[in-house]
């Protein structure tokens, strides 16, 4: 950890800050984010700084990966805040590049992972894992760093980047974080900010319907009839739509027909206009 938080915008400043750490022995760690941090993003930061003499966080909010009716133009910016609590948790550079910056001279070359990247989350938000693997492929060759952070929050995110890293032959390693929730269960999440005050309430619920799915599982229920329940309470108590809620094989994402062993579960669902995703692993 050095004393002060640098912060730069180009990837030429990058790469001249990041050579001379190395040309020196140091070990880095990447963070990438879309910023609007929060405890979340911080659990990926403390892990870096715990294990890494150096820490870059990334903050992009990379419009590759929202969909023409998504989010992108309201998603929380505030990078003043984020800056400030990076540097109070010992993070020594944040890359906070602008989108002329990222995607320049009419970029077109993209990186897409199929299969594992068309399954669930890619089966609703077409183009969304291209647009992530793409930026996240970018951001580990312009940084080179020895580890990357990435939540399990966003589980299928992680299972893309590890693919990607494993097919492009990515010198780095994909370290997995665990989720950090709310008291009441609720994973944190920027998007958690658009939710109501009735939605709010209604929230944690997503995280308790995969509890009791995989209690059932875990009692003997079948697959079909433990996603049905899981559905039907998530409707109850007023979620509006209900994507998927899947129970997958933990590292292809296949979905499983019968349960033994390791399995993964993972649900989105809408609340009003908010989507919520989360997921929890299941040992059977
Ligand atoms: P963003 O949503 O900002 O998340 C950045 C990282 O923080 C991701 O690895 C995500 O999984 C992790 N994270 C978010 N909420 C978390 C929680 N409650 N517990 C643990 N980890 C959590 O994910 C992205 O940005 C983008 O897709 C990105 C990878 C930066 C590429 O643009």
């Amino acid at each position: 950890m050095s004393d002060e938080l640098e912060i730069v915008r180009t990837v030429a400043d990058l790469r001249q800050l990041l050579a001379s750490w190395r040309k020196e022995g140091l070990s880095i760690g990447l963070v990438p984010t879309m910023g609007a941090l929060h405890d979340g993003h911080f659990s990926l930061v403390e892990q870096s700084v715990q294990t890494n003499a150096r820490t870059v966080t990334s903050l992009f909010v990379n419009p590759k990966q929202f969909g023409p009716s998504e989010d992108l133009d309201v998603y929380p910016r505030d990078e003043v805040a984020d800056a400030a609590a990076l540097a109070a948790r010992g993070v020594d550079l944040l890359f906070a590049p602008a989108v002329e910056e990222m995607y320049s001279d009419g970029a077109v070359t993209a990186v897409a992972v199929p299969g594992i990247g068309d399954l669930l989350e890619g089966g609703f938000r077409p183009g969304f894992f291209t647009g992530v693997a793409t930026v996240v492929a970018k951001l580990l060759i312009q940084s080179l760093p020895d580890r990357a952070y990435f939540g399990e929050k966003d589980y299928q995110q992680l299972c893309v980047i590890k693919r990607l890293t494993k097919d492009l032959d990515l010198p780095v390693d994909i370290v997995s974080c665990p989720i950090v929730r709310e008291p009441d269960g609720l994973a944190l999440s920027s998007r958690n900010a658009y939710l109501s005050a009735e939605d709010r309430q209604a929230a944690p619920a997503l995280h308790q319907a995969l509890i009791g799915a995989g209690y059932a599982l875990a009692n003997g229920a079948q697959v079909t009839s433990s996603i049905a329940a899981a559905t039907a309470e998530l409707l109850n108590v007023g979620f509006t739509k209900v994507d998927y809620i899947a129970v997958c094989d933990p590292t292809s994402l296949e979905q499983l027909e019968i349960v033994a062993g390791k399995a993964r579960l993972l649900a989105a669902a809408w609340l009003g206009k908010t989507r919520l995703i989360d997921n929890i692993a299941i040992d059977v």
